[in-house]
């Protein structure tokens, strides 16, 4: 299956620049652990978010010795072109012309860089479309087996794994189930539309920004300490069956069920890192004072209000759009309380008030 993304080396290299926006994305059935070559330890699915991007710009300079350059918001990044050019290395076999030439590569965040916002798979993202671009100009008619999206995902998850789920809009699976048709380990595949209930379509995304900076341990020793954990076979089992549960839940619009299965996806992930050795713990006080709001609002108020974490500090918090159609007034007030809620009471336990309001678009 790999062989159908390697390339070959009917190309002609030339100077150019490309440039390509990504969006990031929230995942609801955690990607934690991992094999060799980026291979997920179970499949995963996430929402693209809209407002949080990647913008990035890449200069080729042809027939140059190959090096890399980087710069994040107008300042160069030295440690990122290292880990940029490492990755160019370990894709040749997929790109052959890609170490023919010198890159400058300047890029942008949306959201604020000391966020905390995962920024590698929007990064990586685009990283992977500017390089599609190339590939194309590049390769005179070689024949395709895979759609260039496809390839980027392929390429984006060699760089970081969950950004080859950001390809794609709406609802995206990366790594295989039999839930999902055509699904794979090797690249991201978009969850079918037609099995998704509208109330699904259209969601809020607020991100709090309970702790902005560098976390204390990144993800990738993190999917590493999954290989010593004693609960990971079990975890990576339970991922696997949430896919039967959700996919039932997604066809039939089961509100209730989404809450509970997303929230306990979100606290299995951290509830993974506590039990690893060594154990570590990403969430702060604020992240567990929001999460108690968010239960008791929820029990006095039975509103749609929930949350999700990455693997960081800051509350994703979810909640539908008004916009969605079969559900017009009484979802329309209900999204103003919830909203409201949000700025009296989760506000104050960001760190400087931070909170990026993002949306999914289907
Ligand atoms: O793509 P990575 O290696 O940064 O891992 C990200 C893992 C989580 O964000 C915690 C979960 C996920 O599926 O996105």
């Amino acid at each position: 299956m790999e062989n159908q993304f390697l390339g070959n080396n009917n190309f002609k290299v030339s100077s150019q620049t490309v440039s390509a926006s990504c969006p990031s994305n929230i995942a609801l059935i955690k990607y934690w652990g991992k094999y060799e070559n980026q291979i997920p330890a179970n499949p995963s699915i996430s929402y693209t978010l809209n407002n949080c991007r990647t913008n990035t710009e890449m200069e080729f300079l042809a027939n140059e010795p190959f090096s890399v350059q980087t710069f994040l918001a107008g300042t160069e990044e030295p440690k990122f072109a290292e880990k940029i050019e490492k990755y160019f290395k370990n894709i040749e076999k997929y790109l052959p012309w890609i170490i023919q030439g010198k890159y400058i590569i300047r890029t942008e965040n949306t959201f604020p860089h000391s966020s905390g916002i995962a920024s590698s798979a929007s990064g990586f993202g685009a990283i992977a479309k500017c390089l599609m671009e190339l590939n194309s100009k590049f390769s005179n008619g070689n024949q395709k087996t895979v759609t260039d999206n496809q390839k980027a995902s392929f390429l984006a998850r060699l760089g970081s794994g969950s950004a080859c789920r950001s390809l794609y809009s709406g609802l995206v699976v990366w790594g295989e189930t039999p839930v999902v048709e055509g699904s794979s380990d090797l690249f991201a595949v978009k969850y079918p539309n037609e099995e998704i209930h509208p109330i699904f379509k259209n969601f809020n995304d607020w991100v709090l920004l309970i702790h902005e900076g560098e976390k204390s341990v990144s993800s990738t020793v993190g999917h590493g300490l999954m290989n010593t954990n004693p609960y990971a076979e079990r975890r990576f089992q339970e991922a696997r069956d949430n896919f039967f549960v959700l996919k039932d839940i997604l066809k039939t619009g089961d509100l209730q069920k989404f809450m509970t299965l997303v929230e306990h996806e979100a606290l299995t992930l951290h509830a993974m890192m506590m039990m690893s050795e060594p154990a570590f713990i990403l969430m702060k006080t604020g992240t567990l004072e929001v999460i108690n709001k968010i239960w008791k609002f929820r029990e006095e108020t039975g509103l749609p209000l929930f949350f999700t974490l990455d693997a960081g500090a800051n509350v994703h918090l979810l909640f539908p759009s008004a916009d969605v159609n079969s559900h017009a007034e009484p979802l329309e007030a209900s999204v103003e309380k919830i909203k409201s809620f949000i700025e009296k009471e989760l506000l104050q336990h960001t760190q400087n008030g931070g909170v990026v309001k993002d949306e999914m678009i289907f």
